[in-house]
């Protein structure tokens, strides 16, 4: 048995922005169902969801300032999470990134190297608990100076780090490194320098044992310069330790045949069902309600990376269709004015919710009968594998996890019984508008576009076989 501390700075359902918290909220339990020991670590910010079961595990000063670590458990689970509880740092209103008005905190490089360095002493075994990990396990940026500052310690444990989006890398000024209290001997090119700034993303990426990616797609694309941000040359040196682990999905919070949040529950042989979630749908966003009409859905963050502006040039086309365009999503605010806008233009077809709803994204997987998702890149992607196991087909650009896990329609995949979806190739608007077209011709081929549903709703996307490639990945660490 392993003993793993997860640090992430999120995790579903104590707090969410993207992806990032859907795994780190799954990918745990999924691990302690192989009878893994493992606890998570992140910061206790003001907007976490916590019950009541909270206590206090240990308290410490560091820096000069009164510091918790706390203990609750991941919901409806037994698995620890510690939170780490600093009042100056985490005690704010909005996102744990932004404030209520989407402006990063000033402080981010601040907030988390004080993370990394308290995760660093509870990975140490330093508060008391007699428990120390074999592998700490860390995620994104925000958790990027974990193994950078473990590569000093002695007898310290292995360490993973997981990029679940490269994009985002935490560069900040190269001042920082004093006001930070970073060591120095970790600032050089090969170490956390990146030209001439501070890159907390390097801190993983150059120290960490094991570099993991949450497709093998993208663990290829990362190695490129159209997608590697400048980090390609060290991510191919360190290929032999860089690997593509696909994400698996909640299969209990995502299943159309318990899901609470949904009108009419249903299964791959109840599909026909599906259409009274189709009609609450229409209902709750104040559509036209009309079963027969192909309602395309799409959540997601509003992002350059999501291909939306894509997705707005198709939209004057697509009025012409019989179609109907539920939208979900918040971020960039031209792109919510130019959306609201072709709403209030096509009142009978486009319906925009700018926000985070979860009830509602849970309705729209289960509403709509096709599900857009044209991302210029990838990591991983979790709405395709919702959307399949819901029955509402994809249509997806062939990028990252994206094209790990959906299987184009051909008469090929109708034939062997794996066409699940619909894959485009170029990142062009003019190529998201044939797969539109493509997938309208096959909405109204009922026989085939059963098929394609059942074959989506019947593929596995749990975390077990991914949990156990992680698994391995921690015993061969630990092996060295
Ligand atoms: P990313 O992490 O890049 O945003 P993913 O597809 O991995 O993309 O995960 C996004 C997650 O966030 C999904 O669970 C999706 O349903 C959810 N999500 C995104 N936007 C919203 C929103 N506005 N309301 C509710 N859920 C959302
Ligand atoms: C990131 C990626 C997304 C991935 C998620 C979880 O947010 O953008 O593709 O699914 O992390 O790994």
């Amino acid at each position: 048995m392993k003993k793993i501390l997860f640090v992430t700075s999120e995790a579903h359902p104590l707090i969410k922005t993207g992806g990032l918290a859907d795994v780190s909220g799954s990918l745990p339990k999924a691990l302690a169902e192989l009878s893994q020991d493992v606890r998570l670590i992140i910061p206790n910010y003001q907007g976490l969801k916590l019950n009541n079961d909270v206590h206090t595990l240990f308290s410490m000063r560091v820096d000069n300032m009164d510091i918790k670590i706390l203990e609750t458990r991941l919901p409806d689970s037994s698995i620890p999470v510690w939170l780490v509880d600093c009042h100056e740092f985490f005690n704010y209103p909005g996102n744990p990134y932004t404030d209520e008005e989407g402006n990063p905190w000033p402080n981010n490089a601040e907030r988390f190297s004080f993370f990394c360095r308290i995760a660093v002493i509870c990975a140490m075994d330093k508060i008391g608990q007699h428990w120390k990990p074999d592998i700490v396990h860390c995620n994104d940026w925000q958790s990027g100076l974990v193994p950078a500052l473990l590569s000093l310690e002695k007898d310290r444990p292995a360490t993973v780090f997981t990029v679940h989006n490269l994009a985002y890398q935490g560069l900040f000024s190269a001042s920082r490194m004093v006001t930070l209290n970073v060591p120095g001997q970790l600032w050089n090119p090969e170490g956390l320098e990146f030209h001439n700034m501070l890159s907390f993303i390097k801190g993983g990426l150059a120290y960490a044992d094991c570099i993991t990616t949450v497709s093998p797609s993208y663990a290829q694309e990362i190695q490129t310069s159209a997608f590697g941000y400048g980090l390609e040359g060290l991510l191919r040196h360190r290929k032999d330790n860089l690997i593509g682990i696909i994400n698996g999905i909640d299969t209990d919070q995502w299943n159309p045949e318990t899901d609470g949040y949904i009108h009419q529950r249903y299964n791959a042989d109840s599909v026909h069902d599906k259409v009274r979630n189709k009609t609450e749908l229409q209902h709750r966003v104040q559509l036209p309600v009309n079963e027969n009409v192909a309602v395309f859905g799409l959540i997601s963050r509003l992002v350059e990376q999501k291909g939306i502006d894509m997705v707005l040039d198709c939209l004057p086309e697509m009025v012409n269709m019989p179609m109907q365009f539920v939208l979900l999503g918040s971020g960039d605010k031209s792109v919510e004015i130019r959306l609201q806008h072709l709403a209030e233009l096509y009142p009978d077809k486009i319906a925009i919710r700018l926000g985070y709803d979860e009830s509602l994204a849970h309705l729209i997987e289960a509403g709509a009968d096709i599900f857009l998702m044209p991302s210029r890149f990838e990591p991983c992607g979790l709405n395709q594998m919702y959307s399949q196991r819901y029955g509402t087909i994809p249509i997806v650009r062939k990028t990252g996890g994206l094209a790990d896990t959906v299987i184009d329609t051909s008469t090929e995949t109708l034939a062997n019984g794996t066409a699940s979806g619909i894959v485009f190739n170029d990142a062009h608007s003019g190529s998201l508008l044939e797969a539109i077209k493509r997938v309208m011709l096959l909405y109204n081929m009922p026989e085939q576009w059963r098929k394609m549903q059942v074959n989506a709703m019947r593929k596995d996307f749990t975390w077990r076989q991914s949990a156990q490639a992680y698994l391995r990945l921690y015993e061969n660490l630990n092996k060295h």
